[in-house]
């Protein structure tokens, strides 16, 4: 872990200055660069891999403080004040890979300290104070040597055999640092078997030696970068335009730049035969002219790719005829090319790119504006104009000379108007690939928009485009990048691009995935970080040849309508860039980083069909018990009962409470019809009487000799309750209507709800005279008991009866009961 951190830090702190020195991962990192120091820290781990102590006071280093590291491989002393090291310094660091030594004050470059420095891949030696470039014999013996830096601050001669002892090795890139030179025997750099060659040329205009380099440096390697082209050394560089300044200085002769001749004579060695064929120039300051010499003495050479970097342009003055140019070079690439003078005519630089007579022509960071059309038909296959400040008025409109053009890049300039970048292609029959990437293009027109149909590539990200776009589009795309704009739907209707195959609209505000109704044959789709938050999954379905698809990073709100979407990468073969880690729950809040793919909502909770179905379903499952158990168990009266139950039991328990009168001496009186004189005797008496309920019977209770009202009052008054066995035949009796006028008479004034009505046999509201109103009405609103003929129910029922009159009463005494004849 610690070493992974290590290694990170690395990376953040520390730019290697060639790929061979590149830490990998388990690397053990020690930084104190900048520190200050002026001697080594001693408390370093001996498993260090890695140690850079460069830009420090360091003037001393001895064997010690390097001895215990085994583990070194790269080692940075750069920038220090060391000048001397002994011989072989580094034969306990056996895994030392990379060192750096430069702005050092070593003197002698025979450098015995490399001695047993077998692993030794790196070298950088230069800027230090040799007084000669001879190397010693150590350097045979770096069997691994593959980079080497050399040069000297001082005032040094070049002899023919200084390089002798690295002769016989084939190394990758040696870098020379000729500044300082005074002197130069030829081909001692001829000597050097090398891939790459870089040489800093020397700052002082010695011509007769410098062309002796040059021949060198063109017979030496392939690949070859100059530096250090100081045509206008002679001027003090405090005004911007150095040779006008000259200029005054010598009293208007153009001396400084006349200085620039001594190149263009070096620069003549440079033939049909010499062995470079990747040029780069670097860090020059010319005038145009020269500039353009030396490209024409190029252009004739055997080079087929040349960069310029970092051109400053002191003058331009004359129109140059460009005509000279004869073959046809396969790149020329200029990088932060500036031309000093303010005023200057424009169309002295746009001739060159007219003429040139180059594969593809590459201009980076160099402020350009404008490039005029070429004249004639042009050979550039490429053109990438990249990061600089060409806007799209008149640029290149109705330019028919590209024909063979077929790759243009115009990313990160000023380019505003979508249709004119459309019509700047017209004519551009082989154009493929157009990137104008990074810009500011708006489309708000009408207008059909006149693109090559050669056009299969596409590069439109980071632009201001809006959902128009989609009406200016080449017919023939293959691959389309919308990125970074400002899309919020991509229109149903628009022409089709049957060809394409790869959209990219990543970080634009789509609140869907678009379908492929109009580009059936998409493969690769990327819609992450836009405005996703319910996307539904049914876009697959039009889009049938997918196999990418990237839509990480957007606000998901994980809800029901989101299952489809977060279950699609269980059931397509579609490759999710970015899944699981990316895709994650926005809202709702108590979901919010939620992963999709642990997001889980079961089939019922979100589909309503299904979940209607279920609660119809056991509703109805409900309703047939119900039904089966009304049908045949008799529930309803089941219930009935049931509740009527408890209601007395509650009203019991309140007339608990009352106080129950002294002259109470049966719980209740029984009324009914001498019809139903078997039922009362058999089933009523006996069951209540099992119960220890005392009723006022009327054969056994009436007390003889009395009237028969006299006598019922009397068994009324001392009962709790009047029980009425209502049936037919009851109805019949106005005795019976009689005897309830006097319960009824008593329940009025007592206010207790005296009377329980027993129905033996249902009586139809008919059957009851219309006198008997308020018999009527107590069957209306009084609960009464229905005598059941099924034996299982009768027990409930004896129950409820028992609850209606089971009060305590206090003495028992004789009881009464009536019987009326009809
Ligand atoms: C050594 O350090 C210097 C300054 O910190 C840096 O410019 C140089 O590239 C480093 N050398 C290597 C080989 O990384
Ligand atoms: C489009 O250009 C951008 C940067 O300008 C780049 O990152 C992207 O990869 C390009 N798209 C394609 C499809 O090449």
């Amino acid at each position: 872990m610690v070493n992974i951190l290590s290694f990170f830090v690395w990376i953040l702190m520390f730019q290697p200055c060639h790929s061979l020195c590149f830490p990998v991962a388990n690397d053990i990192v020690t930084n104190y660069s900048s520190s200050s120091l002026s001697t080594v820290p001693k408390n370093l781990s001996n498993l260090t891999n890695i140690l850079d102590l460069s830009q420090n006071n360091i003037t001393e280093i001895y064997m010690q403080d390097f001895a215990p590291l085994h583990q070194l491989k790269y080692l940075n002393l750069s920038s220090n004040k060391i000048n001397n090291l002994a011989p072989a310094f580094f034969r306990s660091n056996q895994k030392l890979e990379c060192l750096d030594l430069s702005r050092n004050q070593l003197m002698n470059v025979e450098c015995d300290f490399l001695h047993n420095a077998t692993s030794l891949k790196y070298l950088d030696i230069s800027e230090n104070n040799f007084l000669s470039l001879t190397l010693g014999k150590a350097f045979s013996f770096l069997q691994d040597l593959e980079y080497l830096s050399l040069g000297s601050r001082k005032t040094i001669k070049f002899r023919k055999d200084d390089l002798k002892e690295i002769s016989g090795k084939q190394l990758q890139e040696v870098s020379i640092k000729l500044k300082t030179l005074s002197e130069y025997d030829p081909s001692a750099i001829t000597i050097l078997r090398t891939t790459k060659l870089h040489i800093v040329l020397p700052s002082i205009k010695s011509f007769h030696f410098l062309k002796n380099v040059l021949d060198d440096a063109f017979n030496t390697s392939d690949i070859l970068t100059l530096s250090n082209f100081e045509c206008c050394q002679k001027c003090n560089h405090l005004s911007v335009d150095c040779c006008q300044t000259c200029s005054k200085i010598n009293n208007g002769m153009n001396q400084c730049c006349s200085d620039c001749s001594h190149y263009i004579e070096s620069f003549k060695v440079l033939g049909k035969y010499s062995r470079v064929q990747n040029l780069s120039l670097q860090h020059l300051t010319v005038d145009w002219e020269t500039f353009a010499k030396i490209l024409k003495i190029i252009w004739d050479s055997s080079v087929e790719k040349l960069s310029v970097s970092n051109m400053k342009i002191c003058q331009v003055r004359q129109h140059l005829s460009w005509f000279f140019l004869q073959k046809q070079l396969k790149s020329f690439t200029l990088r932060k090319i500036n031309i000093l003078p303010f005023y200057f005519s424009q169309a002295i630089i746009y001739d060159v790119f007219e003429e040139l007579k180059v594969e593809n022509l590459i201009i980076y960071e160099s402020g350009m504006i404008f490039l005029t059309c070429p004249k004639k038909q042009n050979t550039y296959k490429l053109i990438d104009i990249s990061d600089n400040s060409f806007t799209s008025d008149f640029f290149f409109q109705g330019c028919s000379t590209l024909k063979h053009l077929e790759t243009f890049i115009l990313k990160q300039n000023r380019f505003v108007q979508l249709f004119e970048v459309s019509n700047m292609t017209t004519y551009m029959t082989s154009l493929k690939h157009l990137d104008v990437s990074q810009n500011q293009l708006i489309f708000d027109e009408v207008r059909i928009c006149p693109w090559t149909n050669s056009l299969t590539k596409l590069n439109l990200s980071s632009n201001k485009l809006t959902d128009s776009v989609f009406t200016c589009l080449p017919s023939n795309l293959e691959i389309l990048d919308l990125q970074k704009n400002n899309i919020y739907t991509v229109p149903k209707v628009l022409k089709n691009l049957n060809n394409l195959k790869e959209l990219y609209l990543g970080a634009n505000k789509l609140a869907n995935p678009p379908d492929c109704n109009k580009f059936r044959n998409l493969e690769i789709l990327f819609v992450e970080a836009n405005s996703f938050h319910e996307p539904s999954s049914t876009f697959l379905q039009s889009c049938q040849r997918l196999t990418v698809l990237n839509a990480a990073s957007n606000p998901f709100t994980c809800t029901c309508n989101l299952r489809d979407f977060s279950t699609m990468n269980k059931n397509t073969h579609i490759e999710m860039i970015g899944w699981p880690k990316s895709y994650c729950c926005a809202y709702p809040d108590v979901l919010k980083g939620t992963l999709l793919k642990d997001f889980y909502l079961s089939e019922v909770t979100c589909s309503p069909t299904l979940l209607l179905v279920i609660v119809l379903g056991t509703m109805f499952v409900i309703a047939i018990l119900i039904g089966l158990m009304c049908r045949f168990l008799d529930l309803p009266w089941y219930l009935r009962m049931t509740w009527q139950w408890t209601q007395m039991k509650r009203r019991t328990m309140k007339t608990d409470s009352y106080q129950l009168s002294e002259n109470l001496v049966y719980h209740a009186f029984v009324s009914y019809s001498q019809h139903d004189y078997s039922w009362v005797k058999e089933q009523l008496l006996s069951n209540l009487e099992e119960r220890n309920l005392r009723i006022c019977h009327h054969e056994r209770d009436f007390i003889p000799g009395k009237g028969i009202i006299e006598n019922i009052i009397n068994c009324i008054e001392k009962s709790y309750k009047s029980i009425f066995v209502l049936s037919p035949n009851f109805i019949q009796s106005e005795w019976c209507h009689y005897e309830l006028y006097f319960a009824q008479h008593q329940v009025l004034s007592e206010h207790t709800e005296n009377l329980i009505l027993i129905v033996l046999e249902p009586i139809p509201q008919y059957l009851i005279p219309s006198k008997y109103y308020k018999l009527k009405s107590l069957m209306a609103k009084k609960t009464y008991l229905e005598w059941p003929n099924d034996k299982n129910k009768q027990r409930l029922f004896w129950a409820n009866l028992q609850a209606a009159i089971g009060v305590s009463l206090t003495a028992p005494r004789q009881g009464s009961i009536s019987v009326h004849n009809d």
